[in-house]
């Protein structure tokens, strides 16, 4: 197959890291052609001249829509805020180009249900980022359950939180403003959700709650803006399976900076993760002698594939922005026919189905079924 043209929406953040994995998917993996950097877009034509230099990007526009329509873009990396999404999203799939498209999928159900319409008439691939499920600490912990190593899983706990609006007078961003969603159940309680998708299976119900510490932030101008979306969150979850579990959500949180802390308790044993020590798994099992039964820390190498793709040496750590290039070649792979490791649009709905039952319950103060 030759080399799929990119299009990237975005240039901040996230933009910068789908850019490095467009960058670098061809040279990790060795199995795929190398793509073409064929346009950038930005807000504005300056910026995008600028990042266009810096990300290795053949053309820039200032204006996304005639980069979903460009003949030399089959794919579309949507890195722009959540509330552009959808729009993006269903632009580039009408226009007959695959979709990669950042979390949270929209910022409303209806706008996710639209995506979904929209990549099924099209029949392009349409995956969301949801770089933590490539790990391959995580891939090790779905075959550890699938081989039932631990037994039955009863109970699951999962704690996302990091710091970067702990601080009262962290300014107003779009992610405080409402059009962005329902604050940190989008923003991070996806991830979550994510990895219970990719590992656990269907939430069946859930029970929330939402909260603001801050009640506004200071605007650039020196003004103060009320915040409309929720920085702490938590949820009371059942599984399809009958498990239990808890999912906390604290962007807010001094001194966490960028903790997903993984609990899975079963019958026979136990996992334990956390995304600030990417690297690391740790496993209990109850198959030992008792006196010699304890967690024991599992440290990631080549032989915890596609880990052998990014350096031959055990031990040497991979990071944040290699789970994206590990994404990329699962959405090319996609493209390609093969059966990869993607939260596609379909999955993604569940998950945005999920959130919108975490907010619905919290504002209503009951459980809440989630619906199919
Ligand atoms: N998967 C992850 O781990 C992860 C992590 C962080 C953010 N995200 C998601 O990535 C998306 C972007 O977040 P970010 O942190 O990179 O934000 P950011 O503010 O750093 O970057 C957003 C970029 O989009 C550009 N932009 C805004 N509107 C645009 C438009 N109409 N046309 C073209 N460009 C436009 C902005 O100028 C900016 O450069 C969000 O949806 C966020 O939830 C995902």
């Amino acid at each position: 197959m030759a080399g799929l043209g990119v299009g990237l929406i975005g240039t901040g953040y996230m933009g910068k890291c789908h850019a490095l994995a467009w960058n670098a998917v061809a040279p990790v993996f060795g199995d795929v052609e190398r793509p073409r950097l064929a346009a950038l877009a930005e807000v504005d034509q300056a910026l995008a001249d600028r990042k266009a230099r810096e990300l290795g990007f053949a053309r820039a526009t200032g204006d996304w829509r005639s980069l979903v329509v460009d003949p030399a873009v089959d794919v579309v990396s949507i890195a722009a805020p959540n509330e552009v999404h959808a729009e993006m999203a269903v632009a580039a799939l009408r226009a007959g180009k695959h979709v990669w498209c950042e979390k949270p999928m929209a910022v409303a159900l209806a706008d996710a249900e639209r995506m979904v319409a929209a990549a099924r008439e099209s029949g392009r691939v349409a995956v969301l980022g949801y770089n933590y499920i490539q790990n391959p600490m995580v891939a090790l912990m779905r075959r550890t359950l699938d081989e039932g190593r631990i037994g039955v899983v009863n109970h699951i706990r999962i704690e996302m939180d990091e710091d970067y609006m702990a601080d009262p007078q962290a300014p107003f961003t779009w992610k405080s403003d409402a059009r962005s969603g329902h604050g940190v159940v989008d923003d991070f309680g996806v991830h979550p959700l994510s990895l219970i998708a990719a590992l656990l299976g269907r939430v069946r119900r859930v029970c929330g709650q939402m909260a603001k510490p801050y009640p506004d932030r200071p605007l650039a101008e020196g003004w103060r803006r009320p915040v409309e979306t929720a920085d702490i969150a938590a949820a009371l979850i059942e599984l399809e399976s009958g498990a239990s579990g808890i999912i906390a959500l604290n962007r807010a949180a001094w001194g966490r900076k960028g903790r997903i802390a993984v609990q899975i308790f079963g019958s026979k044993g136990a996992l334990a993760y956390d995304q600030e020590r990417l690297n690391e798994l740790q496993l209990y099992t109850t198959d030992l002698p008792k006196e010699t039964q304890g967690f024991r820390t599992i440290l990631s190498g080549p032989h915890h594939p596609p880990y052998d793709r990014f350096v031959p040496a055990p031990g040497h750590s991979l990071g944040f922005n290699d789970l994206k290039v590990i994404e990329c070649r699962a959405l090319v792979g996609r493209i390609r026919g093969e059966a990869t490791l993607a939260i596609d649009f379909e999955e993604g709905l569940q998950i945005e189905r999920t959130v919108d039952a975490i907010a619905l319950s919290a504002r209503e103060g009951r459980w809440v079924e989630v619906p199919l």
